[in-house]
């Protein structure tokens, strides 16, 4: 048997999420395009995913759940492949990085980068962001927060291990000199030389000590090995890397391609190489950093509330749709909005008008006229021989695409295809040659020529729409699927009696509605949430209001009124003043005494329920606490 082409297509590995949005389908989604794609056209692919599970994060989250950091991502991982099988993701391997042969690798490269002197001990001193998991000098900060999140960020000292990453970077240089498509695109490129090779490479910090969760170093129990070696090596460790069986490494490393965000583009085409280039080992052949699918402009995310569990998009809508928008809407390295209309509006302009219904009529028309069986076309007009010098170059021409990878563009080319074959009915006029007896034959190798145009459009649009172009196959009732017999010329159809609607059409009219009445909602929220404030005062109005630490000395409940508390309170001075305080629900008296409290000492005097009250206690509440306000100052202290 002839050896096949290898193609090593990889994702990122992912955080734990119990939130995976439509951003995350997306990596995901053009990966599992190219697979399946390089499969159909003959490759040997392999196609990992997976998830990337240690660090201080899952650590903190893990914690709170009160359970094991494993116990705490089991669940989250099963969620998620249940998404990837919601999205028809056709991987090879899903890989952990809690697997056992993951941690042996990473261990085991940690320790060979130590012994060859490319990891060494000293300390790190940064500013750390804690939901990012990145160190940060000084000068990267923005407004002295994080440069990727925005978020908080605090410095921290500690032992740990480096990378020598200084030590390879001429080697590094002069390989991207000659290797120019590592970085893809070439923007891309010139923000890593020009932002990081330029001002040179700092040693990376590859362990910590303070973070538990995480794959110990063998020859140091107090550290853990820092997230991003043991991230990365995750695409060699899938593959056997340094294990018992390396079969699958001596087959398909290098990979082809490595597809990222933008935002982890530098650890994947700088800090990687390096540590492959310190293993004597073979780089990527190409890392493509794409862009963010956004909303309203900015990146979808948990803490912006923007983002909805990508299933009821497929449970509504099917997962063809989703996959159709997220791989033809967004030109390929750029950020692209995302919005459930949006994608509505492309399955309908689309999926709808332009394949589902050229299917109907073709497949209707064929079973009116024909009972379902034409036979291929005898005479080929000038018209004819048009559409099929198309048809014949699509397969070529979506190909070139994909090497660029440039899905969009591909999908583009088909549904031209698919428009001029919708146009070639319109030209042709089926029903008008159906009404003449002479042309019958003219009326077969019409239909026969729309029905071989849809079929090979089918075969094209396998990798990117699977679950549709099955669907056309079982339609055509048609053996053919392959690029093998990718040129016009099968030898007849007989199509189904009744074909199912591909695509019905979904009301944009009633969704609009359904999603502002959804944002109302969410409007809605917002503004209960909202406190309205009160009209402002000056720094004088507030000074006329004494605030006394005052300590009580004695509570009991009002004899008269259930919900009052009436509190004997050492406000200092030699003052000791009796306050009544509607308290009585959520405090019992007893717990009262002793405690310090905060006490509006100038208030006008009142009779409460028949019971005299000298100033009031300052108490918070909200719909399920109260708390009296306490302070730990002397009594008779002014609060101001
Ligand atoms: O970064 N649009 O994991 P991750 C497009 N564990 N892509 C998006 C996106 C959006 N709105 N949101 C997320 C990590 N992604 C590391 C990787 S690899 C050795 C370690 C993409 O779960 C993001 O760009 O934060 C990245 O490619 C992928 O989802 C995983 O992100
Ligand atoms: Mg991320």
């Amino acid at each position: 048997m002839e050896n096949k082409k290898t193609y090593y297509v990889t994702t990122p590995i992912y955080y734990p999420s119990d939130n995976f949005h439509v951003g995350h389908c997306y990596t995901t989604c053009i990966a599992d395009a190219l697979a399946r794609y390089k499969r159909e056209k003959g490759y040997d692919v392999f196609f990992l995913t997976g998830s990337d599970e240690h660090g201080q994060k899952i650590e903190e989250r893990a914690k709170k759940a009160k359970v094991s950091p494993k116990e705490f991502v089991d669940p989250i991982i099963d969620n998620a492949k249940d998404l990837w099988q919601s999205l028809n993701i056709s991987y090879d391997k899903f890989i952990r990085t809690t697997d056992a042969e993951h941690v042996a690798c990473v261990q085991k490269v940690f320790q060979k980068l130590y012994d060859q002197g490319d990891i060494y001990k000293g300390s790190y001193e940064g500013w750390y962001c804690t939901p990012c998991e990145s160190f940060w000098t000084e000068s990267q900060l923005v407004d002295g927060k994080c440069p990727d999140c925005g978020r908080e960020v605090h410095l921290m000292k500690e032992d740990a291990y480096f990378l020598k990453l200084s030590k390879y970077q001429k080697e590094f240089e002069a390989y991207l000199n000659a290797n120019r498509d590592l970085m893809q695109p070439e923007s891309r490129y010139n923000e890593m030389v020009n932002n990081f090779l330029k001002p040179g490479l700092k040693d990376l910090c590859v362990s910590r000590a303070s973070v538990k969760w995480g794959i110990p170093v063998t020859f140091d129990e107090n550290q853990t090995i820092y997230v991003w070696i043991d991230a990365l090596t995750n695409y060699i460790s899938a593959l056997g890397y340094l294990s018992d069986d390396d079969s699958l490494f001596q087959k398909y490393w290098p990979a082809d391609l490595h597809l990222v965000g933008k935002e982890i583009f530098r650890f994947h085409t700088i800090i990687w190489p390096i540590i492959l280039m310190a293993l004597g080992l073979p780089l990527p052949k190409k890392v493509y950093g794409h862009g963010w699918l956004t909303i309203d402009g900015g990146k979808i995310s948990k803490s912006k509330g923007n983002y909805k569990d990508p299933r009821e998009f497929i449970k509504d809508y099917g997962a063809d749709t989703l996959r159709y928008y997220i791989l033809s809407e967004v030109p390929f390295g750029s950020d692209g909005n995302f919005s459930e209309l949006l994608m509505v509006e492309r399955r309908n302009s689309d999926l709808a008008n332009i394949l589902g219904n050229l299917v109907n009529r073709t497949v209707a028309m064929t079973n009116k006229y024909f009972d379902g069986s034409v036979k291929r076309l005898k005479k080929v007009t000038d018209l004819d021989k048009e559409v099929i010098i198309d048809l014949n170059a699509m397969d070529k021409q979506v190909e070139t695409k994909i090497e660029a990878l440039d899905v969009p563009g591909a999908l583009a080319v088909i549904f031209n295809n698919l428009k001029r074959l919708n146009k070639y009915i319109d030209e042709t006029t089926p029903w008008i040659l159906a009404k003449d007896e002479n042309q019958k034959e003219r009326l077969n190798d019409v239909l026969y020529l729309i029905l071989e145009g849809i079929r090979l459009c089918a075969v094209n649009l396998k990798a990117f729409i699977p679950e549709t172009a099955d669907k056309i196959f079982a339609i055509l009732n048609t053996e053919y699927q392959s690029f093998d017999y990718a040129k016009v010329g099968v030898p007849n159809f007989k199509v189904v009696k009744k074909a199912d609607i591909l695509f019905d059409r979904i009301d944009e009219e009633a969704l609009k509605e359904k999603l502002s009445a959804e944002e109302e909602m969410v409007e809605e929220a917002a503004t209960e949430a909202k406190i309205e404030h009160l009209p402002e005062i000056t720094i004088d109005d507030f000074g006329k209001v004494e605030l006394l630490v005052g300590q009580v000395l004695d509570c009991k409940k009002h004899p008269e009124a259930d919900r009052l508390l009436i509190s004997q309170v050492d406000v200092g001075h030699g003052e000791i003043r009796q306050i009544v305080t509607g308290i009585a629900d959520y405090v019992e008296p007893e717990k009262m005494v002793n405690s310090k409290v905060v006490v509006v000492a100038n208030l006008k005097k009142a009779k409460i329920r028949g019971v005299e009250s000298e100033g009031m206690l300052l108490v918070g509440e909200d719909d399920e606490l109260l708390n009296v306000l306490t302070s730990t100052c002397k009594v008779g202290t002014r609060i101001r």
